[in-house]
């Protein structure tokens, strides 16, 4: 073969592989200058083809044009493949359905928090904090709690070495507002809570309660009692009442326990109620006049009622949650049911 027909096919083969390697512009024109450039091999060829014997002319010059155009094409083809590529890559398809956004939502517990304190803010309560490590004279002492209460027992209580615990009940936001100011006093106090329970279906070792307190001149069980009441309706509407039960804690004198008529069969009996009507809800009473003394208040002057319950026994009222530990696990399948 002659050889300039030869250096034709060979470069052609060169071009059709970097051609097909190519992904930017930059390298197709790279092949175009070194074939088809004022210093390509195409040009220099014009001149390489004056020199050859007259009778191989013809082949040469088929071999030179074929070979030019077939160039043109491969370049043509390479570079549409690559600005489509490109096009691909930044196109905006406005038929595609968007992307969805996650956003997350409340915790059903916390709901139910902010969903207690602004029914007790519509009555005028404020709220009130207090920290979860606490000291014996918080959690106890200064709520009237004798030294042999099973409360404080380390069985019931989680106790740090250097004598603080972990309270157990949000009843230690009474003493430390009350210690912090001058009476009057209206807090509610939402917040974490620990005990040594074995978890189960109803028991977590972790738990949250919201306590209320309510100190002024001349408040009587009715004050207490129409707060219960009315916060029964804010919360589950006009169809609940409440019923108070004696009971005993350190710090009220007298102390109930209160329930709401079942929310669920209205009063008549079911099984969320066991058949009797009422569900447990909290503990409530009169502050005791120890208490008040404990934090220099004068019982003479002063009094009032306090009263703390359960949020995840109300959430899962609100929800017909069947297990607290569901509360706790962080399952997003479960969480997102209370958007
Ligand atoms: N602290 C009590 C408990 O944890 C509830 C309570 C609060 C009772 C305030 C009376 C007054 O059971």
């Amino acid at each position: 073969m002659n050889p300039i027909v030869e250096r034709i096919n060979a470069a052609l083969n060169q071009a059709e592989a970097d051609l097909s390697a190519a992904s930017t512009p930059a390298m197709v024109e790279e092949v175009r200058v070194a074939l088809l450039g004022r210093k390509g091999l195409f040009t220099s060829l014009t001149k390489d083809m004056g020199a050859a014997a007259p009778e191989e002319r013809r082949v040469i010059g088929q071999a030179f044009n074929t070979g030019r155009n077939r160039v043109q094409e491969l370049l043509a083809a390479a570079e549409e493949r690559i600005n489509s590529a490109e096009e691909k890559a930044h196109a905006l398809d406005v038929t595609l359905p968007g992307r969805k956004w996650h956003a997350g939502h409340k915790h059903p517990v916390t709901m139910m928090i902010d969903d207690c304190v602004a029914a007790f803010r519509r009555m005028g309560f404020v709220v009130a904090d207090g920290p979860e490590l606490e000291t014996v004279h918080h959690c106890f002492d200064a709520l009237n709690t004798p030294a042999d209460h099973p409360s404080r027992d380390v069985g019931d209580t989680f106790y740090f070495e250097d004598g603080r615990l972990l309270r157990t009940q949000t009843s230690t936001v009474q003493i430390r507002t009350m210690e912090a100011h001058e009476p009057p006093v209206r807090i509610v106090a939402p917040g974490r809570c620990f005990r040594r329970d074995t978890p189960d279906a109803t028991h977590s070792m972790n738990f949250h309660q919201l306590e209320g307190l309510y100190i002024d001149k001349n408040v009587s069980m009715a004050d207490l009692k129409s707060v219960l009441q009315n916060f029964a309706w804010e919360l589950f509407g006009k169809d609940v009442s409440i019923r108070l039960r004696p009971h005993f804690f350190p710090f009220t004198e007298p102390s109930v326990e209160y329930d709401f008529t079942c929310i669920m069969c209205g009063g008549k009996g079911c099984n969320v109620c066991k058949h009797s009507g009422y569900i447990e809800i909290a503990g409530a009473g009169m502050v005791d006049p120890n208490v008040l003394r404990n934090v220099g208040y004068d019982p003479e002057i002063w009094s009032g009622f306090a009263f703390g319950f359960g949020l995840e026994r109300l959430t899962m009222l609100r929800h017909r949650i069947g297990d607290i530990r569901n509360l706790y696990e962080n399952d997003v399948r479960f969480l997102a049911q209370f958007n």
